[in-house]
């Protein structure tokens, strides 16, 4: 996080709160936010995405994260908020997030997911196809209501990041392909209930490459300026998506926020001026870019295993039900040892989590100084898209979650106990 530092002692602190005594005081596994980053990160999007005379929206992407404390933060900050589901739309709601700030996306929206879109009165319903559409007018018109709506739409753009977080290929779930949006927008605009304002793309997520949200840009504002020739349709809004890249390793170096908003913003001018149209509200919703520099997960080292000539082991309290990402992507971490940040690794390990399961792996082959048991692992970067996929896999217990600001320390979710794992078993 923004906000981290190493104390005289060698140990990881963050908002000057040492997280060692974090890991003594509220157990192990344990995600600690730096409310500084995140309040940090809102700031810098909004900064660079506000150059030029642009007033870019930016929708905090909550799949990434979702927790009440952390959407009240976002929501001061003056973000919008992307959900997908209508428990994440619950959550919001929780949380008193201005209800015309939220947009709820989905390619399998149910009625009653629909209808709680509309009950709550959200700002944007991102239609998925074209059923979807006169669903949600006959919905609407029962209430009689008008929501906004865009339409997401599969530009066809390969973003080269893993096939399992790309989104725009024309071989995807989800969204328009441009042909039957062309067909659906004039339908859209005929119908009473529903207001169409613009279109949405999301190509996908951790791309370190500018040129593919440039080219999804192009295409869309192409596609654009014909429904405008052919249907006399004006877009007001584009919302653009997320998906800019962070850094996980210390080799890795994705482009700064600002390069990626001079590059997309500029293109965005050019290209408006190129097809002559009148440039829609630009809209962008990152969920990895705004969160996941904001935490590290904290685990207690237990058994080393040695294999001669093989590979050192290094087991700790959590693992693939707390952060499933390197089994499910082979995503790569560089882990640390919390209490010992000072001293020089000299010894190759592999941090394996607790559960029954071989790929059950957080880091491969990292160095560390000779690891003890009782050693406090650090594993940072994992604000994003870790807390949200947990699973209670071999009966474990999800982790607490602090946050930390100006030296001060507080729970935000508590964690998991016995009870919570035999809440909804009936017997
Ligand atoms: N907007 C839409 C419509 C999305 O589907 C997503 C992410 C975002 C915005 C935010 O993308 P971001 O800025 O976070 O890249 N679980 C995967 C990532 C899945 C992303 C799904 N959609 C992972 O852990 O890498």
């Amino acid at each position: 996080p923004i906000s981290s530092s190493i104390s005289d002692e060698g140990h990881l602190t963050i908002s000057g709160y040492d997280t060692v005594t974090l890991a003594a005081e509220y157990g192990t596994p344990l995600y600690v936010f730096s409310e500084e980053d995140i309040r940090g990160r809102c700031r810098e999007f909004a900064t660079e995405f506000h150059r030029n005379g642009h007033h870019t929206r930016i929708v905090f992407a909550g799949k990434a994260l979702l927790n009440i404390a952390i959407l009240k933060i976002i929501a001061e900050a003056g973000l919008g908020l992307d959900t997908v589901s209508g428990g994440e739309l619950e959550i919001a709601s929780a949380a008193e997030f201005p209800m015309e700030k939220v947009y709820l996306h989905g390619n399998n929206k149910s009625d009653s997911e629909l209808e709680l879109a509309l009950e709550k009165g959200v700002g944007r319903i991102v239609i998925d196809n074209p059923g979807e559409m006169f669903r949600l007018n006959r919905l609407a018109e029962d209430r009689g209501a008008k929501p906004k709506i865009l339409f997401r739409i599969r530009p066809g753009i390969d973003p080269h990041t893993h096939a399992k977080i790309s989104t725009g290929n024309i071989d995807s779930k989800f969204g328009f392909s441009l042909n039957e949006a062309m067909v659906s927008v004039p339908q859209a605009m005929a119908l009473k209930n529903v207001e169409i304002v613009g279109f949405h793309y999301h190509i996908g997520s951790q791309i370190f490459e500018i040129q593919p949200f440039l080219d999804a840009m192009t295409t869309t504002l192409e596609f654009i300026s014909e429904m405008q020739k052919v249907h006399g349709f004006v877009t007001q809004e584009l919302d653009a998506g997320g998906g800019f890249a962070v850094q996980y390793l210390s080799d890795q170096k994705p482009p700064d926020i600002g390069v990626y908003a001079e590059a997309i913003l500029g293109h965005f001018d050019n290209e408006c001026g190129r097809l002559k149209i009148v440039p829609p509200g630009l809209t962008i919703e990152p969920g990895r870019g705004l969160i996941a520099r904001a935490a590290v997960a904290l685990y207690t080292v237990g058994v080393i295993k040695e294999i001669p000539e093989i590979r050192n082991y290094v087991c700790v309290d959590g693992g693939m039900a707390d952060n499933i990402r390197p089994s499910l992507y082979g995503a790569a971490y560089e882990p640390y040892l919390a209490n010992r940040m000072n001293e020089t690794p000299d010894k190759v390990y592999t941090v394996a989590g607790r559960y029954c399961e071989s790929g059950d792996i957080l880091a491969t082959d990292i160095e560390l100084p000779a690891v003890k048991s009782g050693d406090v692992i650090v594993v940072p970067v994992c604000g994003a898209y870790c807390l949200p996929m947990a699973s209670n896999y071999n009966g474990s217990l999800k982790p607490a979650v602090v946050m930390v600001h100006k030296g001060q320390a507080r729970l935000i979710r508590r964690r998991e106990v016995m009870a919570d794992l035999l809440r909804c078993d009936i017997n």
